[in-house]
């Protein structure tokens, strides 16, 4: 009993609160820090979240194309099909009547890419011109000068070096009756 009037002599020396009042404050203060403490991580969660950390993200994936496959005989209009429109298909691009693949240089040539253009095409003129002219994109190369066709030879060294060959243009003709002479005579010259 004497402690407890000492309690209460004290808080009364030292607030001047009833002891009712002082403790209804102290409850009142107690109920507040819980609440605000709530609102941040308590120090032992946050060590221990230190010690094992959050599961890393999957690691990216390179993207591999798949292995290119051996065209052959191929017609400017059945190349159009390679032109990126189709993910399944390979990125091909035509050389002086040479496919190539090029799929792995889909960020040039892929949907998107700078070159996009010349993927599924004969760009043989255009390399040679150094020209992104649509008129320019096919094989002619009839009234071209010696300089252009020293750069269309650099840009044939490059693809040969980079890429895949993986068939030639024939002419439409030759694949409708499957003229198999007039398709060796084609492929003959191209090979030159
Ligand atoms: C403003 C002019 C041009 C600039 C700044 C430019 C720049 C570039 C660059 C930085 C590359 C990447 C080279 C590499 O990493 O191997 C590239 C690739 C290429 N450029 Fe251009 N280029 C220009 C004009 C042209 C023109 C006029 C053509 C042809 C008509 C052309 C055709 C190509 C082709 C075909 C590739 C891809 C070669 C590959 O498959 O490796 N570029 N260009």
């Amino acid at each position: 009993m004497a402690f407890y009037s000492t309690v209460v002599a004290a808080i009364d020396a030292y607030t001047g609160l009833s002891p009712a009042a002082f403790f209804t404050i102290l409850a009142l203060m107690f109920g507040v820090y819980r609440l605000v403490s709530s609102l941040f991580v308590y120090p032992d969660d946050a060590a221990a979240e230190k010690t094992s950390p959050p599961p890393a993200p999957p690691a990216m994936q390179p993207f591999v194309p798949p292995e290119p496959v051996q065209m052959g005989d191929i017609t400017l209009e059945e190349l159009k099909a390679y032109d990126g429109s189709d993910p399944n298909k390979p990125l091909l691009m035509a050389i002086k009547g040479q496919v190539y693949d090029v799929s792995m240089g889909r960020l040039f040539y892929g949907p998107g890419g700078p070159y996009a253009f010349f993927a599924g095409k004969e760009t043989s003129r255009a390399l040679a011109l150094m020209s992104f002219d649509p008129s320019d994109i096919n094989s002619n190369l009839e009234d071209l000068s010696e300089a252009e066709l020293e750069v269309l030879h650099d840009w044939e060294e490059k693809f040969k070096e980079k890429y895949v060959k993986v068939g030639q243009i024939v002419p439409e003709s030759s694949k409708v009756g499957d003229d198999n002479e007039s398709s060796d005579q084609i492929k003959g010259n191209q090979d030159e």
